[in-house]
């Protein structure tokens, strides 16, 4: 009976010893003193001794439960003492280690060559001036010398807004910036009708086009529309500018060229080209020709300039419509005018 209270105390000691976590230990007391373990047990079935066997048993269970108890509690602050001691392990701090940096946005590199544009146009006395993105035909078209079925709406594929009974007029979005203006001169001339002041404004802005998308064309791009009007305003004038601003952009060095061209609100009118940066002007991918079309300028023609409500026998001027993304192709060295809307992260992050 003894050896019985002797082989539960050595069995439970000796689990004891190899319980590492509070859960084993756990588990330990409710083998070993829970309501099921050999120890109560043995208690339960103290009815069944003989009378004088009963003090000295007693005596003896309740030696092995304390000794039980008493291990348990000194195993169990091990056990914690140790689990705490882990777990400041894993928290440790190495100072030394070189800090993350924190992640920063940055500006698109749309936003970063249209700053420049107005910061270069503004040094030449150039105002900002904006105008509507959705506009009618009348405005896109007709008062810049587009009548209705003019064969010259080819060359830009329009995008029209669901109109109910419009007719002739329907509301486009812009395919240039160019109806700005019409809206720039009338407001002008609206505020002083005998004598409308000089413009000299630039009116930037998103155009939209139902292009065939490659490596040059986009749907939708930033265009920075330029008009100046006033008394003795010539194509050198235009020729000036033009040049001035490609210094600015690419170096005194800079090669620019002026073809012939033709818009029916420009006369006479001509494309501005600006030397290919991926080839040196011998023709490639991104430019065809040597030559990367930057946009198109002329002198105001004489019917735009009374839609603006200006005297075409007092006042000259002259216009250009350049594209931004294309300046910025060539500034940075971007190959397809594609990446800029596409929001890959791998391409903005280099701005
Ligand atoms: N609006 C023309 C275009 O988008 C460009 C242009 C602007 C040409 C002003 C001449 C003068 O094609």
């Amino acid at each position: 009976m003894l050896e019985k209270l002797i082989e539960i105390e050595r069995l439970g000691m000796a689990a004891l010893e190899s319980v590492q976590e509070e859960t084993a230990l756990e588990g330990w007391r409710v083998t070993h003193l829970g309501r099921n373990s050999a120890l109560m047990q043995f208690f339960n079935g103290f009815g069944a001794l003989d009378k004088e066997e009963r003090p000295k048993a007693g005596q003896r269970a309740n030696e092995v439960k304390k000794a039980l108890e008493a291990a348990y509690q000194a195993r169990r602050e091990q056990v914690q003492q140790a689990e705490l001691k882990r777990s400041l392990e894993q928290e440790r701090l190495d100072v030394t280690l070189p800090g993350r940096g924190v992640p920063l946005g940055r500006l698109h590199p749309d936003t970063h060559i249209l700053r420049l544009l107005y910061r270069i146009f503004a040094e030449m006395g150039f105002q900002v001036y904006r105008s509507r993105e959705v506009e009618s035909d009348e405005y896109n078209f007709q008062l810049l010398n587009f009548p209705v079925g003019h064969p010259a709406r080819d060359m830009q594929d329009t995008y029209f807004i669901e109109n109910e009974g419009r007719g002739e007029n329907p509301l486009v979005l812009r395919t240039h910036t160019s109806p700005g203006q019409i809206r720039a001169m009338r407001a002008a001339t609206a505020a002083h009708p005998q004598d409308p002041p000089p413009l000299r404004i630039i009116l930037p802005g998103m155009v939209y086009r139902y292009e065939q998308v490659d490596a040059r064309h986009e749907t939708q791009f930033d265009q920075i529309e330029g008009l100046a009007v006033g008394t003795g305003i010539t194509f050198s004038d235009l020729k000036g500018t033009l040049n001035c601003l490609a210094q600015r952009l690419f170096g005194q060095n800079v090669r620019t060229s002026f073809r012939a061209s033709f818009f029916p609100f420009t006369e006479p009118s001509a494309e501005f080209d600006i030397e290919c940066f991926q080839c040196g002007g011998k023709g490639c991918t991104v430019c065809g020709s040597g030559w990367l079309e930057i946009g198109g300028c002329g002198m105001v023609h004489p019917a735009v300039l009374s839609n603006g409500g200006y005297d075409p026998t007092r006042y000259t001027g002259f216009a250009f419509g350049l594209g931004a993304q294309r300046i910025a192709m060539l500034r940075y060295g971007i190959s397809d005018i594609r990446y800029f809307w596409e929001n890959d992260l791998r391409f903005l992050e280099q701005f």
